[in-house]
């Protein structure tokens, strides 16, 4: 469905006399993504994982090399499939108009694309979906939790009928139960939809829970790229000491 071929990006340097010079965030990366699969990004801090995830919703451009969906530039495909590739991202509180309504931030998506026919019925099924009283339309941001508002996010995100949705550490911010809850929903709604994620974390517990593949970034490159189930015999060294982290934290 999706495919990434040797994809570059470079910023410019900051700081630097008159900005001179570029910094490589993201080398020449190459992956596809399936219909239906589930796949994992991990990788540290800046290495480049939310800047690749940009490029594939068509809100930055590569450098060099090509993003393509379903054999289309990514612009193209999205100006042919409104609303079909949504995104979560990890800063819910600023990704909704803190002066809207819950029921107004739901259905921004629909109405974008003028759907407004029946839109209270939908909005009703999405708060099922999600797990949430219907009370809530009629609050602001600032009077829910960052659960539930990271609910109201996917609500949001899944209106439109998406056939792809890219997770930008959408759980990170959340407290480990609400975390917990959280990735159960998102594997409920992945089935109930047939849906195909991006999902990108730092907890490699997380992505191994939701993803059946796990792309491992490291300083713009990807340096390992595994089924879950064939995790544990990775050859990779960043790979096995993120690994190795994790079952240390365990136990
Ligand atoms: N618009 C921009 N202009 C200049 N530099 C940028 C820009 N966006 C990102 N960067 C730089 O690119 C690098 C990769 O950033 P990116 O946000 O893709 O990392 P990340 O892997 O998502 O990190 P995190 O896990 O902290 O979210 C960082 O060094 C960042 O400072
Ligand atoms: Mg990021």
């Amino acid at each position: 469905m999706i495919e990434l071929k040797e994809v570059c990006k470079s910023y410019s340097k900051t700081g630097t006399l008159f900005g001179m010079g570029k910094t490589p965030v993201v080398e020449r990366v190459s992956f596809s993504i399936e219909k239906g699969e589930c796949v994992g990004l991990i990788g540290e801090s800046g290495s480049g994982k939310s800047t690749l995830g940009r490029m594939i919703l068509g809100l930055e451009q590569p450098d060099s090399g090509t993003v393509e969906i379903e054999g289309l530039p990514v612009r193209q495909w999205a100006k042919r499939n409104r609303g079909k590739m949504s995104v979560v991202f990890q800063d819910y509180a600023s990704s909704v108009n803190p002066g809207y309504l819950m029921k107004e931030v739901i259905v921004e998506p629909l109405f974008a694309q003028g759907q407004k026919q029946g839109w209270e019925a939908k909005v009703k099924e999405l708060l099922q979906y999600v797990e949430l009283p219907t009370d809530i339309l009629n609050r602001y941001p600032h009077e829910l939790s960052g659960g539930q508002l990271q609910r109201v996010c996917i609500a949001r995100a899944i209106s439109t009928n998406p056939s792809f949705l890219i997770l930008d550490e959408a759980i990170s911010s959340l407290d480990v139960s609400v975390q917990a809850q959280v990735l159960d929903l998102l594997e409920n709604i992945k089935k109930e939809f047939a849906l195909t994620y991006l999902f990108i974390a730092h907890d490699l517990q997380a992505v191994t829970k939701l993803c059946n593949r796990i792309l491992f970034m490291y300083r713009g490159n990807i340096v390992e790229q595994i089924n879950t189930s064939e995790l544990y015999h990775t050859k990779n060294e960043y790979a096995k000491r993120l690994l190795e982290s994790v079952i240390c934290f365990e136990i």
